[in-house]
């Protein structure tokens, strides 16, 4: 199939284009470079020995977009472009709503006025707000986001909604993504967040690289194993297959479809530090902190409707995933 893949040069679009290059598909990537690099996918050559079309541009440009569309016949759109970083997006709501928003929905216009209409979505467990029971199903009602960015993705699934409904040739999968770490086994491709990282997988490898002197971890008194938030950690590698086999989802004509992409398995911020020093042989100091505001205690998905209808699951263990993060990082201490 020849696939758009938006936001494509970014952690798991990169990851993603590879898997699809790998699988002989051909991709052409449309990305503004705000958040990534045009490296990512010129190692992204390197290891498959295919590469993507890159256009560097904008969502928000309509110019660049029906460029696109008009040049390329597309079997279908994978949408990773977005911003999202959720404490910038409490500073900046507007630039949030716009680029996310506005963004796809110029997207969404080009397409649809190419009659191009196979869309995969990348939405994330946040829509699911504080959950009332775990594991969390694809069935548990929408909840309320504690940041702009997750109501970014809250509005633009409801959108998505209503759009297949009223126009039943589109055919689309929101993906619903646990919390993405990891990076390709070969250490060439990875996570590159700038500035401090506000995410945990991230801080930890980069306490254990030298750069920040220890991690804080937020909060041990939540309802929890341990006392410290749990959460579903997914290799980045297994939620690029996801989207593989959410092409073959769209080849069926379903319409609408939802899935959880988790493991399964909720593993609170302690046990993944055990893991990772367990993993790399080497010690993360820590210091306990207040609890990060917005912060829920417990995320784990119920993964099986995706196991059901896509065939997929999740193969990769926290050991994998604190082995290939540390892998990455510490060959590229610097990024990309
Ligand atoms: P990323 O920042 O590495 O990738 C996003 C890419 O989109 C970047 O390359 C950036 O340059 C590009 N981009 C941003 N705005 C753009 C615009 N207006 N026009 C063109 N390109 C633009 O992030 P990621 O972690 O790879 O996330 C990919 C998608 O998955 C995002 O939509 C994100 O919200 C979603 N998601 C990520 C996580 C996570 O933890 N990483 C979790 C759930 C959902
Ligand atoms: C966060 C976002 C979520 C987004 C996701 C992307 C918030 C409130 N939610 O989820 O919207 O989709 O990232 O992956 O920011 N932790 C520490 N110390 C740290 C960093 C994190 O103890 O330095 C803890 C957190 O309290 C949490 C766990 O580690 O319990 C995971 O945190 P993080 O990686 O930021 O992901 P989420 O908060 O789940």
């Amino acid at each position: 199939m020849k696939i758009l893949v938006t936001g494509g040069a970014g952690y798991i679009g990169s990851h993603t284009v590879l898997q699809l290059l790998r699988e002989g598909h051909d991709v052409v990537v449309l990305d503004n470079l705000s958040n990534s690099s045009r490296e990512s996918l010129d190692r992204v050559r390197e290891l498959c020995g295919r590469e993507a079309v890159l256009y560097v541009g904008d969502i928000l440009d309509r110019d660049i977009l029906e460029r696109i569309c008009t040049e390329h016949v597309f079997d279908c759109c994978i949408h990773f472009a977005g911003l999202k970083a959720v404490g910038e997006s409490v500073a900046k709501p507007w630039e949030y709503y716009n680029n996310n928003i506005t963004g796809t929905l110029n997207l969404l216009a080009a397409l649809r006025d190419h009659n191009m209409k196979n869309f995969i979505f990348s939405s994330s467990a946040t829509v699911y707000g504080d959950p009332e029971v775990v594991p969390i199903t694809e069935e548990c009602p929408k909840g309320v986001c504690t940041n702009p960015y997750g109501w970014t993705k809250s509005m633009i699934e409801q959108i998505l909604m209503d759009m297949a409904y009223a126009d039943r040739e589109w055919n689309i999968v929101i993906l619903r993504y646990f919390n993405p770490i990891g990076a390709d086994p070969s250490g060439r491709i990875g996570e590159n967040p700038k500035g401090i990282p506000n995410n945990l997988m991230p801080y930890v490898t980069q306490v254990a690289v030298g750069k920040l002197p220890k991690l804080g971890v937020f909060g041990n008194d939540y309802d929890t194993v341990d006392g410290t938030g749990v959460r579903d950690y997914i290799h980045v590698s297994d939620l690029a297959d996801g989207h593989i086999k959410a092409l073959s989802k769209i080849t069926e004509n379903a319409g609408l479809c939802v899935y959880n992409l988790g493991t399964g398995n909720g593993v609170s911020v302690l046990e993944l530090v055990k893991s990772f020093e367990k993993a790399n042989n080497i010690k993360i100091p820590y210091e306990i902190k207040d609890r990060r505001p917005g912060d829920i205690a417990t995320c784990y998905a119920d993964a099986s409707k995706a196991k059901r209808e896509l065939g997929w699951e999740a193969k990769h263990d926290i050991v994998d995933m604190c082995r290939d993060s540390w892998n990455w990082q510490s060959n590229n201490p610097e990024g990309y």
